[in-house]
């Protein structure tokens, strides 16, 4: 095996801890790469500025391949006041660096998988018949659009002249908001292209395909969003012919939250745009474990970073030691060794991962159900390094 160059970004928090903790495991699973540091996160906001500073995307444009911890981020305003004295009024504004790194490299493809592992305390149980209790086993991956739509940033408030006189040519604009004031009307758009709309689905059908999933979902809603929900299903449509063997379905985003409690089973690879990918992927998140189970990836055309989908959890931070959940951390590392066909080490590392989860002996305090301060590990819980040590054990 060749050594390869991964790029580290640990952010802030609990970012810097299960980022550490996941570098053991890849160490001692034998993945044999050079790690290169690089800058995010709040610390580099306040003392210089951005959060996301061009070093760092040098680093990343040259590497191609991360792993991203987590980092801190807060509104505007309260961010403008943490700035360090000598750069407080010079007119630097506050943006989201992870936000920055998906439009930048064009990371449009996210995926999020959710699959359940046996004897995990967190995974949703349900009633069956009789009375008698069913635990569903999820596998779901959600193919999550993620540079458009509506959180591609397009959006006024008192839209200037241009876009209002625009709207206005639109009947229903006319009618139904031409009513108020224009400084009192907020517009933000949802835009989907052809091109990232193709790429997702494509990428959804072919991951299908390659891991075999008999069943792939859009979740968007085409009966009311016609034209950008429309786009998608239309290309779904085209698309599935070229799949044989593979069942396309669509469902809309209210009901699928419904009913992914009810039968989280049936499902298999799940499309969706930007928000609606957001919000799905927690559902189903939420039926494996949680923040600490969710793993996921961003992958562009050139440039891939893998992370775990919760945040720095600051309130974790400066616990001596730390208690916070790595796993979904070692699953994001295991995404990447996918990516860059290192499979054999990742099914190595699930496969530990999974055998300490169903042993049950070592448990971090969110799989215990108790609420996160330094006394869990008084009640029996693991410290996110005796995590790591038993999954290093199970290797
Ligand atoms: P969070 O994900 O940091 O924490 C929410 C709660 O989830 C925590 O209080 C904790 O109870 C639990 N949790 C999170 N990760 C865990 C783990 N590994 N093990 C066990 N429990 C875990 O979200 P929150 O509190 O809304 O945001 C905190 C900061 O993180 C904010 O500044 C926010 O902007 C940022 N954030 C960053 C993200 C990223 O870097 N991708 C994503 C989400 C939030
Ligand atoms: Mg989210």
């Amino acid at each position: 095996m060749c050594k390869r160059t991964i790029v580290t970004m640990p952010g802030d928090g609990i970012g810097k801890v299960v980022l550490e903790e996941t570098l053991r495991v890849l160490e001692a699973a034998g993945f044999k790469a050079e790690y290169v540091h690089a800058d995010i996160g709040w610390k580099f906001w306040c003392n210089e500025g951005n959060p996301l500073p061009q070093r760092t995307l040098d680093i990343l444009e040259k590497h191609k391949i991360a792993l991203f911890g987590a980092i801190t981020s807060k509104p505007k305003s309260e961010a403008a006041k943490e700035l360090v004295p000598e750069l407080a009024d010079k007119g630097f504004v506050y943006f989201s660096p992870i936000v920055g790194l998906r439009q930048h490299f064009q990371l449009d493809i996210c995926q999020r998988p959710c699959k359940t592992l046996k004897g995990n305390p967190l995974n949703f149980i349900r009633r069956g018949k009789g009375g008698t209790i069913e635990e569903p086993e999820v596998d779901v991956v959600v193919f999550r659009q993620n540079t458009e739509g509506l959180y591609g940033g397009v959006e006024w408030t008192d839209p200037p002249d241009q876009v209002y006189d625009a709207l206005m040519t639109h009947p229903k604009f006319a009618k139904n908001f031409g009513w108020s004031p224009k400084d009192e009307v907020a517009i933000s758009t949802r835009i989907f292209t052809k091109k990232y709309s193709e790429r997702i689905i494509r990428s959804a059908f072919e991951y299908a395909k390659k891991f075999g999933y008999k069943k792939v979902t859009l979740c968007e809603k085409p009966n009311v969003i016609r034209e950008t929900s429309g786009m998608m299903l239309a290309i779904c449509r085209d698309m599935e012919k070229e799949y044989e063997g593979i069942w396309f379905n669509y469902t809309n985003i209210d009901a699928q939250m419904m009913w992914l409690t009810k039968n989280p089973e049936t499902y298999g690879v799940i499309i969706a745009g930007n928000m609606f990918g957001d919000i799905v992927s927690d559902g189903f998140a939420g039926l494996i474990g949680g923040l600490g189970f969710a793993c996921s990836a961003n992958i562009g055309e050139e440039v891939a970073i893998f992370e775990p989908t919760h945040g720095s959890a600051p309130k974790y931070e400066n616990l001596e030691p730390s208690i916070v959940n790595p796993i979904a951390m070692m699953m994001s590392a295991c995404m990447m060794l996918d990516h860059i066909d290192e499979k054999t080490i990742a099914t190595k590392i699930r496969n530990a991962v999974a055998k300490v989860v169903e042993e049950g002996k070592i448990r971090a305090y969110d799989m215990m159900k108790l609420s996160g301060c330094q006394e869990v590990l008084d009640q029996g819980a693991a410290s996110t390094k005796e995590m790591t040590d038993a999954v290093i054990a199970a290797l």
